[in-house]
């Protein structure tokens, strides 16, 4: 729903006007999968797709939030916080406020109205678009003296708290600290990151495969608990491993008779996933788009074959897209196990780009695939015109 139209329905739902406004996007990540929660390196951008909140403070302390997209109305006080299994949404927000009270913040009752553009259950990071927008929302409301960063780890925390996805930092960080027309090279360890502009002459174009993807089914977590087998006998065999991104291929070929396949696997992808960032910005910076492009493919093929998180959809998606015009390269990008593909496409060739891959897609899965063209945007904010 437009803000316009959101600004109305809180005045009809609440019976009074909206306080303030703010917007949080979702986000595509360019390459470096399922690394983050390894320690290692991630190269996302945030799109121009948000989750919006409006709000007014309240004088007791209550929490009322209307989702507009789900039709549904919770409310919470601040000073008895669990999960909610009849409103799923709503953890989001609990689960924010909560890591906001346990961190000793002092908060008002606020009346919240969420709305939403991005795609749901797609891999495009609507969670923390939500969770990043609440931050922000109280940060406001409550004159929080907080920075972006910690309201990131806070959004991230709350995931693991009250979704019990263990997920890693990427997609709450880039929501909270994009910066326009750039994507951001961050190192998870130490969350130093830099802005890299993308290229002229190049647009993201995002192919929903329409499979929907359950990110708090346990497999995520299993990849992590995967990873950190690797861990163990990498760090057995040669000391001061803490996380993969502390190994190289060369270690992790020499423990290959120590490890069960998969650990292996995983670490593998891991390990050259890593490697793949790197050389992926490298390539950017240095304007070798073709490179970069080459990197998209082989991130997803390791995807595929060694980290096992592609679906059949994905794989006919990155396929199609291969042979179509403008195309430079092309991968599954979040979670996966369904979700979308990013897509680094010449922008003049865009039309012809979604022309061809739209309809072969049908053709070969029976389902329609809605693709995104999206404009790498700014952070979280206050929205200045509602
Ligand atoms: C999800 C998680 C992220 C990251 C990606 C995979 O989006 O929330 O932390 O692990 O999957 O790269």
């Amino acid at each position: 729903m437009g803000r316009e139209n959101l600004a109305g329905t809180f005045q009809q739902h609440y019976g009074r006007a909206h306080s303030i406004c703010v917007q949080a996007p979702g986000r595509v990540n360019l390459i470096g999968e399922h690394t983050d929660y390894n320690d290692g390196f991630v190269f996302p951008a945030a799109i121009d797709r948000y989750v919006t909140v409006l709000a007014s403070p309240r004088v007791d302390q209550l929490i009322r939030a209307y989702s507009v997209d789900f039709g549904q109305t919770t409310d919470f006080s601040l000073n008895d916080i669990k999960p909610s299994e009849d409103c799923p949404w709503s953890n989001f927000v609990r689960g924010v406020v909560a890591q906001y009270r346990k961190r000793g913040f002092e908060l008002p009752g606020a009346d919240l109205a969420i709305s939403g553009d991005v795609p749901i259950g797609a891999g495009l990071s609507s969670s923390a678009a939500i969770e990043v927008a609440v931050a922000e929302t109280f940060r406001v409301l409550g004159d929080l003296e907080i920075d972006r960063t910690q309201m990131a780890l806070m959004s991230q925390a709350a995931e693991h708290e009250f979704v019990g996805v263990k997920c890693g930092i990427m997609d709450q960080f880039i929501s909270a600290l994009a910066q326009r027309g750039t994507a951001l090279f961050l190192d998870c360890r130490d969350l130093s990151y830099s802005a890299v502009p993308l290229s002229e002459g190049l647009s993201i174009v995002v192919c929903n495969s329409a499979v929907e993807r359950r990110l708090d089914s346990s497999e995520y977590n299993l990849r992590r608990s995967e990873c950190e087998e690797a861990v163990r006998v990498l760090n057995q065999k040669y000391g001061g491993i803490e996380a993969l991104r502390d190994a190289s291929l060369e270690q992790l070929e020499a423990v290959r008779s120590e490890l069960p396949d998969v650990p292996y696997r995983r670490a593998r992808h891991v390990i050259s996933e890593n490697n793949r960032v790197v050389a992926a910005v490298e390539a950017l910076q240095a304007g070798k788009t073709q490179e970069f492009g080459e990197l998209l493919y082989r991130s997803h093929t390791s995807l595929r074959d060694d980290y096992e998180v592609s679906c059949k959809e994905l794989d006919v998606l990155v396929d199609l897209a291969r042979q179509a015009p403008g195309i430079v390269g092309a991968r599954m990008t979040g979670a996966g196990f369904g979700g979308c593909t990013v897509n680094l496409v010449e922008s003049k060739a865009v039309q012809e780009f979604c022309d061809s891959v739209q309809p072969a897609y049908e053709t070969e899965t029976g389902i329609q695939c809605p693709t995104y063209v999206c404009l790498p945007s700014a952070g979280v904010g206050v929205c200045g015109t509602c």
